[in-house]
């Protein structure tokens, strides 16, 4: 009480006091507005001149970011790059099929342009195109990856070159290639068809200067004949080596295109190699060898072993080959491989293995699911797409590592000598299948 009491007695003091004192009070004021107003002031400029230095050193930041990204892209100088629509880069796109032509009696491409006419993701030569193919009778769309056989400097259009897969004669029941036949009889020009975005490890460094040899077992020719147009595309002077290997005459696919391209190109070397020529085949005008593609002959022909290797042929092929290119003292990072082969033909060729253990519990740690294996699964891949569990796929054949996984628990066998060789800790989920329990990073 007493509190108040002192308080109010301070009001009524201090309302008398400066209402006798109301001259000198303003006055008083008026002389601090001009203080006020030349703190304010400085207050202003230091806080602006804060701003604009956090803002350049923003801007370098982003700046160099954005370097970095650009720099991440491969560089050639006709590119058109894509917009970065998540639709368009990161997942399925639909193609139009504007040109189709037969090659031969079992080869034919498909050139294809985006149907929402932006630009073409760009790519690098040997990469390939995911397509997710909605063929009759099945009771899931059918993935399959075929390699761009164009350069990668032209982007007006993608083109892909298919063999259709007949079913092996020697392999029972193993039927024909789902992809390439729904291709081949099914789809034409103004047909749609869905792909991703051109991925793949197999690519021509084309920041390298180092003279290359192309070797190409019979429609392994495709991602090397786009190796061989963007590097004269570029006009690069690196010598290149193409050596075409195939039975015959009739297999010789896109034969004028790949003369034509060495002919007119000093630093292009074409060798062709027939395994078992036709009668109606003759030497030096349609094939240069009556042999396999080898080692051996690659010593005659060439000046030393300093070259680059780029091979893209069925396994046994290129297995051949690897292992003479190392005997001749080739380091093994100048040989570069991929092969190809029907998924199924690669799966039946053995006896499917089983889990060592029983009641195998799979773990996907990312999606939080626990499934149980059943052997009705071809593959780890085979069991996640059936449970929608995303993985990346794009071969299926264990060569080209986009089911690539992280597995944190257990172990896995593999159905197939796998060619690309994943981290440690990691394993292809499209060539295996689990051991026992295991955890993967999914
Ligand atoms: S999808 Fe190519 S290695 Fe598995």
């Amino acid at each position: 009480m007493p509190h108040g009491l002192v308080g109010v007695i301070a009001i009524f003091l201090g309302f008398w006091g400066l209402f006798m004192n109301w001259w000198a009070f303003t006055e008083i004021l008026l002389g601090l507005v001009p203080l006020i107003l030349i703190l304010s002031g400085t207050v202003a400029i230091i806080a602006g001149v804060k701003l604009v230095r956090e803002g350049k050193s923003e801007g370098k930041k982003e700046g160099k970011k954005a370097k970095k990204a650009e720099d991440s892209l491969p560089q050639f100088s006709n590119m058109a790059v894509a917009k970065s629509t998540p639709g368009s880069i990161v997942g399925y796109r639909n193609f139009k099929i504007i040109t189709k032509t037969k090659e031969t009696h079992n080869v034919s491409s498909f050139y294809l342009q985006p149907e929402d006419g932006e630009a073409l993701t760009p790519f690098l030569p040997g990469q390939y195109l995911t397509f997710q193919l909605n063929v009759p009778d099945q009771d899931k769309p059918v993935v399959r990856c075929y390699s761009l056989s164009s350069g990668s400097t032209n982007l007006d259009s993608y083109r892909v070159t298919i063999k259709r897969q007949e079913a092996p004669h020697d392999l029972g029941d193993v039927p024909p290639g789902k992809g390439s036949n729904f291709f081949h009889d099914h789809l034409n020009e103004g047909d749609v068809v869905t792909a991703k975005p051109p991925k793949g490890n197999f690519y021509l460094d084309m920041e390298a200067t180092t003279p290359i040899v192309l070797i190409a077992g019979g429609v392994g020719m495709t991602p090397m004949l786009s190796m061989l147009e963007s590097v004269i595309a570029e006009k690069q002077e690196r010598e290149i080596w193409f050596l075409m290997g195939v039975r015959n005459k009739k297999e010789y696919i896109m034969r004028e295109e790949l003369e034509a391209l060495a002919s007119q190109n000093k630093n292009v070397h074409l060798k062709v190699f027939f395994s078992k020529p036709g009668i109606e085949d003759f030497k030096d005008k349609d094939y240069d060898f009556s042999e396999r593609i080898s080692v051996k002959r690659l010593k005659k022909l060439l000046p030393s072993n300093n070259f680059d290797y780029y091979i893209c042929a069925p396994s046994s092929m290129i297995d051949e080959i690897r292992k003479d290119l190392e005997k001749w003292e080739v380091p093994k990072n100048q040989i570069h491989y991929e092969s190809f082969g029907q998924a199924t033909i690669k799966k039946a060729v053995q006896p499917k293995p089983v889990p060592e253990e029983k009641s195998v519990q799979i773990n996907f740690s990312k999606s939080s699911k626990t499934i149980a294996w059943k052997d009705s699964y071809d593959s780890l891949l085979d069991l996640a797409e059936d449970n929608g569990i995303e993985i990346e796929s794009g071969c299926r054949t264990g060569s080209c590592g986009s089911c690539e996984v992280a597995c944190t628990s257990g172990s896995v066998i593999y159905l197939d000598e796998p060619d690309y060789e994943p981290e440690k800790g990691n394993c292809l989920a499209c060539v295996s299948i689990p051991k026992g329990n295991i955890s993967l990073d999914a």
